[in-house]
């Protein structure tokens, strides 16, 4: 029933900033080879307005709803070169409202995704999921995903939600791989508390998992920028590299300093997490045989 290949970004109140690691992380793997099909579960759609979909264009979420209920084939949209979208929308919250009393729930949803893993359409699928506790969908993403990634941003509220983490996995029965905790939107400057919000997570994770080493920096003016731009961030970078000083000097094209810093970080954060799904499945490969 598990979703190989699969990593899910969750667990997390309303802007923890799911959607902006899954939707950059899905973006730079796929700019780097790999096929990716990242799958909005979100009523409110906003990783499949990222990639630049308009839900209402493209089904307003009746792909996975058809897929999950009516054992459809999952259509799945582009968004650049190897990187396709499910799209969200509105039918998505009747996905989820129908799998609150539907049997079977979890072998339907895996089913969807298997599908398309087996037809070797894709090399990893990457979940957005909606805020804790709001969603069936999200539970299920929760019970058949292979990893876990959890956002964080710093402050002792944000931090400390953590320590729930443990229990609603245990609630879910949820067997999937913690790969770690992402703290985000910390003050570039600010090293002592960079080091001061590691270590708490690490306290509270307490060897389950280790915060990633990379840390991504406040900048909402160059994410919202990038925003209006209609591009992912490394994409946004590499338009910027492109500006000519002239234009930069007589003050027609802004550019947030910080742009390439952040651009960076989440290189480097997509190194980091692959890293750890290469050593997990290599784990898992000789603890089975
Ligand atoms: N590096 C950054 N610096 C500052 N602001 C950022 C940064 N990255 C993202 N943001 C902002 O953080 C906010 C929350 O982001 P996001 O939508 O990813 O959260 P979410 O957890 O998916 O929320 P929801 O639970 O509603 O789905 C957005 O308004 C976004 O503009
Ligand atoms: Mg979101």
């Amino acid at each position: 029933m598990t979703i190989d290949h699969s990593v899910v970004v969750g667990i997390g109140k309303g802007g923890s900033c799911k959607t902006t690691l899954a939707t950059q992380l899905a973006a730079i793997w796929s700019s780097e080879g790999k096929r990716v099909l990242l799958a909005d579960l979100d009523t409110q759609a906003s990783a499949t307005k990222v990639c630049g979909l308009e839900p209402n264009d493209h089904g307003d979420g009746r792909h996975l709803m058809d897929s999950v209920m009516y054992g459809d084939k999952l259509t799945t949209v582009k968004a650049r070169d190897r990187l396709h979208v499910v799209v969200a929308g509105k039918h998505t919250k009747t996905l989820s409202h129908h799998l609150v009393t539907a049997e079977g729930g979890p072998e339907a949803f895996s089913q969807s995704f298997n599908q398309l893993l087996e037809a070797n359409q894709f090399d990893r699928i990457v979940f957005d999921l909606p805020p804790s506790g709001s969603s069936r969908l999200a539970d299920m993403a929760m019970q058949t995903g292979k990893y876990l990634l959890v956002p964080t941003s710093a402050g002792v509220d944000n931090i400390e939600g953590l320590r729930v983490l443990a229990e609603e996995l245990e609630l879910l029965e949820s067997n999937i791989l913690l790969l770690g905790v992402v703290l985000m939107r910390i003050g570039a400057g600010a090293s002592r508390k960079r080091a001061e919000a590691q270590k708490e997570v690490s306290d509270i994770l307490d060897g389950v998992a280790d915060p990633f080493n990379t840390v991504i920096r406040e900048a909402s003016t160059a994410y919202d920028d990038s925003r209006k731009a209609k591009l992912f961030l490394h994409e946004y970078a590499e338009w910027a590299s492109t500006v000519s000083i002239t234009n930069q000097i007589k003050g027609r094209i802004q550019i947030p300093t910080n742009l390439t810093d952040l651009a960076h970080e989440f290189y480097e954060l997509a190194d980091e997490v692959d890293d750890r799904i290469a050593l997990a499945e290599r784990l898992l490969e000789t603890s089975t045989s």
